[in-house]
């Protein structure tokens, strides 16, 4: 009998971006039913799944290979008491599902009897109530007969102990739980844009309320929640992980830029690495317990902490951020070599060193994701392609877009200082392809771009993502703007 799971459930069950399935739900290849998928029609398009070859037995076994040890472990499942409970709410959910069956059995057997007696008490020979029994009798047989397993319902189960699937109210976002992570955790790496800001229980902001479904606490708060609060069901995000494993929250989300609030943070510098001879890659971390909230997209200002050596320098710059939101403590920076520029100065020349504290104020810009079901094309110039890695990073953990297109154009004798990263986009996803340009002028670059997109996106609703130098972005946003793409589906970010 078919089961009903949700589009995010049955894009784990068969192993597919999210996207891909909401693309069919789209052309009308899969019919909805309040917002569930059915398993047979999910069988019917992927006839060929198997429990081997979904990689979840794999996964499974992995676990007993010691050469993966502790870290796999921690990766796939839960600590062994989050196991233990949603184990144990399994067992009552499937209990309930027997006692309800023995209970439907003995009516019918009961109501068979019945008839029998009855049939026998009206001479044995009443043609409908023999029909009616007959139809018992086969009908149980048929309930009773053994049918080969259904493949996705064996992996729904043992996702369901796994993976917990969290529920969002009001936005109808959902995500799911793995590993050792907390939900804000595991919210954030799904690439939402939830409410937080400390990270470790202290400040309050990640407050939600618990709808329906079990949370379990795996980390001390001093938030303190009042009475009233914790009986209406209030708890922290940050401090709890899914007891059950489908469980539907209440909780706020940023729905742009104006709902982040400005931060000041002192960061450390972790390292400095030389990605080619004029771009060093700056990864800074933030303190545990004040993390960074932004949006993909977004810059800060950096500025050196003052010392007595550098007093009355000015060594304050503005850089977007290179990485995704989802790993708020490590953020990363491309800085090109601008001699007219203080940070970059000290980058060079090895002032600003691994260990070092950096002053952090932001997050600024608007240039971030839409939300929208369009394919993705990002354009990037030079170091431009900062902001647009973060953008793809996040667009890949909300894996709601059908696919993802990269044009990269190189002005500067470095290239394409990250053209490993796209290697490794593309080799690993299927949705994701990029093509690399150079030339020395960011106007005639930009024109070179607008004609390979010419070549197989202009006809296609997309939304584009461009940034670079102004030149660059001017260009080819007027391109696309004489190609007929609507203003209101190109963003553009100078850097
Ligand atoms: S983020 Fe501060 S209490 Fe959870």
């Amino acid at each position: 009998m078919a089961q009903w799971v949700t589009i995010w459930r049955a894009a784990q069950l068969v192993q597919v971006p999210r996207g891909t399935l909401q693309e069919r739900v789209r052309k009308g290849e899969i019919e909805l039913s309040e917002g569930l998928v059915s398993t047979e029609r999910l069988l019917e398009l992927y006839p060929n799944l198997r429990l081997e070859a979904s990689g979840m037995l794999e996964r499974v076994t992995q676990i007993r290979d010691e050469a993966f040890g502790r870290r796999v472990r921690e990766r796939i499942l839960p600590s062994q008491e989050v196991l233990a409970q949603r184990l144990f709410r399994q067992s009552q959910e499937l209990a309930d599902t027997q006692r309800h069956l023995q209970r439907y059995h003995a009516l019918v057997i009961a109501q068979r009897d019945r008839l029998r007696e009855f049939n026998t008490q009206a001479g044995g020979d009443d043609a409908r109530l023999l029909a009616l029994e007959r139809q018992l009798t086969d009908g149980l047989a048929r309930v009773l007969a053994t049918e080969p397993v259904d493949v996705l319902d064996v992996m729904d189960d043992i996702l369901k102990v796994m993976s917990a699937q969290v529920t969002l109210r009001p936005s109808g976002h959902q995500f799911s739980v793995e590993g050792h992570d907390t939900l804000l955790q595991a919210g954030l790496r799904a690439g939402l844009n939830l409410n937080y800001g400390c990270g470790n229980g202290s400040c309050g902001m990640c407050k939600m309320r618990v709808i329906d479904g079990q949370v379990t606490r795996v980390m001390a708060f001093d938030y303190p929640l009042s009475e009233a609060e914790k009986q209406q069901g209030y708890t922290l995000m940050c401090a709890h992980t899914a007891a059950s494993s489908e469980i539907t929250l209440e909780t706020l989300e940023a729905a742009g830029p104006a709902d982040i609030a400005a931060q000041q943070i002192v960061t450390t510098i972790r390292a400095v690495r030389e990605l080619a001879p004029d771009t060093r890659l700056l990864h800074l971390q933030t303190p545990r317990s004040h993390r960074l909230r932004f949006l993909a997209g977004q810059s800060v200002t950096l500025g050196r902490i003052g010392t007595a050596a550098t007093a009355g320098d000015d060594v304050r710059a503005t850089y977007p951020i290179a990485s995704c939101p989802c790993d708020d403590r490590n953020l990363h920076f491309f800085i090109a070599r601008e001699p007219e520029n203080a940070l970059s100065r000290q980058v060079f020349d090895a002032t600003l060193k691994a260990g070092d504290a950096v002053n952090l104020w932001g997050p600024v810009g608007e240039f971030v994701l839409a939300d929208s079901v369009h394919p993705l094309v990002f354009a990037a110039c030079d170091t431009g392609f900062a902001p647009i890695k973060s953008l793809i990073e996040h667009a890949l953990s909300l894996d709601s877009a059908p696919s993802l297109s990269l044009f990269w154009l190189a002005t500067r004798k470095d290239g394409h200082f990250q053209a490993n990263q796209c290697r490794a986009w593309s080799e690993a996803l299927d949705p994701f392809e990029y093509a690399l340009f150079t030339d020395s002028d960011a106007a005639a670059g930009a024109r070179q771009v607008a004609a390979a997109m010419r070549a197989d996106l202009f006809d296609i609703a997309c939304d584009f993502y461009l940034a670079g130098p102004e030149a660059f972005v001017t260009e080819l946003a007027s391109a696309l703007r004489s190609a007929g793409v609507p203003a209101a589906q190109i963003a553009a970010g100078v850097v």
